[in-house]
């Protein structure tokens, strides 16, 4: 049985003490959820985050981390600095990284294989963006995306993985893609996992939606057999709405 997952992306909001407010809201709210319910923060908030919901149902993730061991790389945070300050996972991957930082496929190969050395649990992104949809390629683009960077780990470290597929087009833009658009790409993707690490490893791995998914469409995008939960953005900045997403998980 797949581990099912709900999991917030604050991106680049909230101040230390409104994050730490949210994550208390949290962490007295959510009691007994159905999922992993994780909470991706800024670096900064990490330490005191992690700290505060320690024992609790939250798990805390890094949204970045660097691709370089440690040294002279002024103003980057090491996975194991993440690491060691409670947080479990490290989201990589994030169409917002790869559009605006220039994640490459070999960058984001060396994170994620730094995350896993430092004992993180690495969540995955992948999608195609709007253009790549309309001609029909999103399969192949998120095929070179597994490929360009995961799919050389080993079964071991792939136990690690959890994949996001998030169609760029609709991060944050209020179109969700519909479930069956969802589904189908989730069915795609847990095959191409299939062809690589055999079928019992593509049933246990967790494949999470993003995109514009909120308290009102959860329900039915979970529902989709290959759907195993959600990476929520706008929608995890506030408790109510984020638990609702967890309750329908
Ligand atoms: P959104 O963001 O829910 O605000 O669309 C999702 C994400 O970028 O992870």
């Amino acid at each position: 049985m797949r581990t099912r997952m709900v999991a917030g992306n604050w991106k680049m909001n909230k101040t230390l003490q409104e994050g730490v407010e949210l994550a208390n809201q949290l962490k007295n709210d959510v009691k007994n959820p159905n999922c992993e319910v994780v909470i991706g923060t800024p670096f900064i908030h990490l330490a005191t985050v992690a700290e505060l919901v320690k024992g609790s149902a939250v798990k805390v993730a890094a949204e970045n981390c660097a691709d370089k061991d440690k040294g002279a790389y002024t103003g980057e945070v090491s996975a194991a600095m993440v690491a060691s300050t409670g947080a479990e996972y490290c989201i990589l991957g994030h169409s917002e990284r790869r559009a605006y930082y220039h994640e490459d496929y070999e960058i984001l190969k060396n994170k994620v294989e730094l995350a896993l050395a430092n004992g993180l649990k690495v969540i995955f992104c992948i999608g195609e963006v709007k253009e790549e949809r309309l001609e029909n390629k999103q399969n192949e683009v998120v095929k070179a995306q597994l490929e360009g960077s995961v799919f050389h780990l080993s079964a071991e470290q792939w136990a690690q993985i959890t994949l996001a597929y998030e169609p760029v087009w609709a991060i944050g833009t209020g179109l969700t893609a519909t479930p069956e658009q969802a589904q189908e790409i989730h069915a795609f993707i847990r095959g191409l996992v299939a062809e690589k690490y055999g079928k019992q490893v593509a049933d246990d791995t967790t494949i999470l939606y993003g995109g514009s998914c909120n308290e009102k469409n959860a329900a039915e995008l979970f529902a989709c057999p290959d759907i195993d939960g959600g990476l929520i953005g706008g929608a995890s900045l506030i408790a109510e709405k984020f638990e609702a997403i967890i309750a329908a998980r």
